[in-house]
């Protein structure tokens, strides 16, 4: 029997990168589709070799819309797309906010376009808790209101969802499910593929493992002055080889017709908080070492407290968290010193 294809826009990033494992651990042929203008080729090799199959990688911006259509969609023959493919830096979004709009609108709307063209039914969008900003209550369900978002990135997120609950409600044929991430963390247990900054590292696990490698004197953990148990802020952080798996579901749930609503969406969490300051603190104890760390002040812009309740993706899509938090940064570490070199 022919497998199902699967089209990773952006596969050659983070998320997508691990993505592309599972889904070909899962049984799926996948596509991946990357303008390289914040991954590497690398991570497909990566790919390459932890599965064993020579997974076809198209070098492609999804903005060029004739391109993204001749070089992928008239050659390839998916149902499905998982798209990862965007700019993500929020600091970077507030600078230079047109680029944000204009890269990660204009990429969506043309996976949509084609996908109605070419009757391509299934698509997973990559969201995010984001669009939850401060929230009222925790943990945050699907069905806490969305805030107006902080920053021209956090925005994308809001509006692509709403041009896919809009474009699946006019395109007959077309299904999606939204998956809102929280706080991707982690490695492939091979540690073959990883987190990959470019720069200064902006998120706290790069930072913390390049800190930990000498690349960085001293991590600076962003206010302790906060209201929280420890003055710190507090968050979800999810293994990335099992949000990879959760693509996996959604994927499944779509081709076997399971969904209940043509839109869907899933917080993508494990349930549990953990602050900064005891994310540094487990780090340090699973990976027997001393972390040079100081309080400095709190960062613009950042949400006090977040965690999910993921009880509807556990429910409907059958996917929970698996890994312990001292297994993901464990990987993350291990990551870091094949990065480097370290033994
Ligand atoms: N932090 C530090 N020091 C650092 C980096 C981060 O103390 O050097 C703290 C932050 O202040 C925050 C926590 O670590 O309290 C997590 O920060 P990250 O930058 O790793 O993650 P954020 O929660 O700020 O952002 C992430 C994603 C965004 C997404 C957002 C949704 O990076 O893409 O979650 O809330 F929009």
């Amino acid at each position: 029997m022919k497998k199902e294809c699967v089209l990773v826009s952006g596969g050659a990033g983070y998320i997508g990168s691990h993505t592309a494992v599972e889904l070909i651990n899962a049984g799926y042929d996948v596509v991946i589709a990357d303008n390289f203008s914040n991954s590497d080729i690398h991570a497909v090799e990566g790919v390459r070799k932890i599965t064993g199959v020579d997974v076809p990688c198209v070098e492609v911006d999804c903005c060029d819309m004739e391109a993204f259509r001749s070089k992928v969609f008239e050659k390839y023959e998916f149902n499905s797309v998982i798209h990862f493919a965007a700019s993500k830096a929020v600091g970077e979004s507030v600078e230079k906010p047109l680029k944000y709009y204009r890269n990660n609108l204009t990429s969506f709307m043309n996976v949509i376009e084609l996908m109605r063209d070419f009757k391509r039914p299934n698509i997973v969008f990559s969201s995010s808790c984001t669009v939850y900003g401060e929230p009222d209550k925790q943990p945050v369900t699907e069905q806490t209101p969305r805030k107006p978002a902080e920053s021209p990135y956090g925005n994308t997120k809001t509006m692509c969802e709403d041009i896919l609950r809009d474009s699946i409600k006019a395109y007959e044929g077309l299904k999606g499910i939204a998956l809102r991430y929280f706080n991707p963390i982690g490695a492939h247990p091979s540690a073959l593929i990883g987190e990959l900054p470019r720069g200064v590292p902006q998120n706290l696990v790069p930072y913390i493992t390049q800190t930990a490698a000498g690349l960085r004197e001293c991590l600076s953990v962003f206010g302790d002055d906060y209201p929280t148990p420890d003055g710190s802020c507090i968050r979800d952080y999810i293994d990335i080889v099992d949000l990879a798996k959760a693509h996996v579901t959604a994927i499944r749930r779509m081709i076997e017709n399971r969904n209940k609503e043509a839109y869907e969406i899933f917080n993508i969490g494990t349930g549990r908080g953990v602050s900064v300051l005891e994310l540094i603190r487990k780090f340090q104890e699973v990976n027997h070492l001393k972390l040079n760390y100081k309080i400095a002040p709190r960062r613009a812009g950042d949400i006090i407290a977040i965690w999910a309740d993921p009880t509807r993706a556990n429910n409907e899509l059958g996917w929970k968290a698996e890994r312990t938090l001292d297994e993901t940064l464990v990987s993350a570490w291990n990551w870091e010193k094949h990065l480097r070199g370290i033994k």
